[in-house]
C-alpha cells in the first residue's frame, strides 16, 4: 500500500511517499528555517504563505523521487492538527483537493501520532505496547503507545515545550534560531557542572513537567551576572541549562516506562535528535534493563514520512475523513 504524506503543521512543508507503513520511497523536507531566522522564530502568517508558494513543487517532488504517480497512490495522509492554523490550513487543502481529483481516501492524522511514528519507520521490529516520549516545538508528552492506533498520555508540559525552552535560551544566548541544535552543539564545550538550574517536579505522583522556571532561572543568572557587569562563558550555561532539561525528561519518562513495565523508550520530536538527551536516556534507562530507541535526525523533526506511516495504520482502522475535514490547532491526543 502506497501513502502519500502531507505536513504543513509549521514551518516545514513537506511530503512523502511510504509503502506499507514502514519503507520510505521518499522524503521530501522544505523547510523555512532561513525565511524566519530573522525574526528569531516563526511567524504564522509568514509560513502560511510559504506553504501556499511551495506545497505543489514539494508533492510533485515527492512522487517524483518515489518513482510514482498519483494513480499509484493508494490514500492520502494529511496532519490536520494540532499547529498553526493557516498553516495545518494549506496542507489540508491541498490533501482534500488531490484526495477529491484522485477519488481516494483521506486519513487525517494527529501531529504528535505522526512524530511518535517515525520510530516504527526506523525500526523495523517495533511494536506497541511502549512508552514514548515526544518532545518538540510545541509539545511535551510522554506517551504510552498501546497500539498502532490507541496513545494514553501519562505526562504533559504544564507551560513551555522542552523546545521552546531551548529555542528562547538560545535566543537570550544570541546563538540564533531554531536554538536546540545551537545549544546542544555549544554545550558540549561547556561544563554542566557550572550551574545547578531547578529540576521542577509539580506533584509527587504526577510525571508531568514545567519548563518555564527553568527558563527564567538562567535570564534571572544572566541579568544578574549583566548587571555586575561580570563575564560568563555561553557553553557552560548552554550545557547547566541543558543538564536541567535533560535530567527532567529522562526522569520523567523513565518513572513512566517502570509504571508500564515497558522495556522500551522510545524519542520522537524535534528534541529527541538532542545528543545530551539522547545519551543520558539510553545510560539511566539501561540501569533499569530499559533499552532507548530513537530515529535519526531528520525524522525527529517535522517530516512527511511520519504522517504517511500514521495514516497507513489509520487506513487499517479505516479512519477516513470527508471533504469536510478542517484544520484543529489545538487537536488533543
Ligand atoms: O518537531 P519539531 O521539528 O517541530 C515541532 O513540532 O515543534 O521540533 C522543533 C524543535 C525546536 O524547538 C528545536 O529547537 C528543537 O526541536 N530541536 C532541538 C534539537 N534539534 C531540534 N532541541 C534540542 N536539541 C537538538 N539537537
Ligand atoms: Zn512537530
Amino acid at each position: 500500500m502506497l501513502i502519500l504524506g502531507i505536513e504543513s503543521s509549521c514551518d516545514e512543508t513537506a511530503a512523502a511517499v511510504v509503502k506499507d507503513g514502514r519503507e520510505v520511497l521518499s522524503n521530501i523536507i522544505n523547510t523555512q528555517i532561513e525565511l524566519h531566522k530573522k525574526f528569531g522564530g516563526v511567524v504564522p502568517e509568514v509560513a502560511s504563505r510559504r506553504h501556499i508558494e511551495t506545497i505543489d513543487a514539494v508533492i510533485d517532488e515527492a512522487l517524483e523521487t518515489a518513482n510514482v504517480t498519483f494513480e499509484d497512490i493508494d490514500a492520502i495522509a494529511v496532519t490536520y492538527g494540532p499547529g498553526l492554523v493557516g498553516a495545518l490550513l494549506v496542507g489540508v487543502s491541498a490533501a482534500k483537493a488531490l484526495a477529491f481529483a484522485l477519488d481516494k481516501p483521506l486519513v487525517p492524522v494527529h501531529h504528535i501520532k505522526g512524530h511518535i511514528m517515525a520510530n516504527f519507520v526506523e525500526h523495523k521490529t517495533l511494536k506497541p505496547p511502549f512508552v514514548c516520549l515526544v518532545a518538540s516545538g510545541g509539545h511535551s508528552h510522554i506517551v504510552s503507545v498501546e497500539s498502532y492506533t490507541d496513545f494514553e498520555i501519562m505526562g504533559r508540559t504544564r507551560d513551555d515545550a522542552a523546545g521552546e525552552a531551548f529555542d528562547k535560551i538560545a535566543r537570550v544566548l544570541g546563538l540564533g534560531y531554531p536554538g536546540g541544535p545551537l545549544i546542544d552543539a555549544l554545550a558540549k564545550e561547556g561544563n554542566s557542572e557550572k550551574v545547578k538550574f531547578p529540576r521542577v517536579r509539580m506533584d509527587k505522583d504526577s510525571l508531568d513537567f514545567s519548563f518555564s522556571g527553568v527558563k527564567t532561572a538562567v535570564i534571572n543568572y544572566l541579568h544578574k551576572l549583566e548587571q555586575n557587569g561580570e563575564e560568563y562563558n555561553k557553553a557552560d550555561i548552554a550545557a547547566s541549562f541543558q543538564d536541567a532539561v535533560t535530567d527532567v525528561l529522562c526522569e520523567h519518562t523513565i518513572e513512566a516506562a517502570k509504571n508500564k513495565n515497558s522495556k522500551i523508550i522510545a524519542l520522537a520530536g524535534g528534541v529527541a535528535s538532542n545528543s545530551a538527551l539522547r545519551e543520558k536516556m539510553t545510560r539511566e534507562a539501561k540501569k533499569e534493563g530499559i533499552e532507548v530507541i530513537y530515529p535519526s535526525p531528520v525524522l525527529c523533526t517535522d517530516n512527511a514520512v511520519m504522517i504517511a506511516c500514521a495514516g497507513y495504520y489509520g487506513y487499517k482502522e479505516n479512519n477516513f475523513a470527508d471533504m469536510t475535514l478542517n484544520a484543529v490547532p489545538s487537536l488533543n491526543l
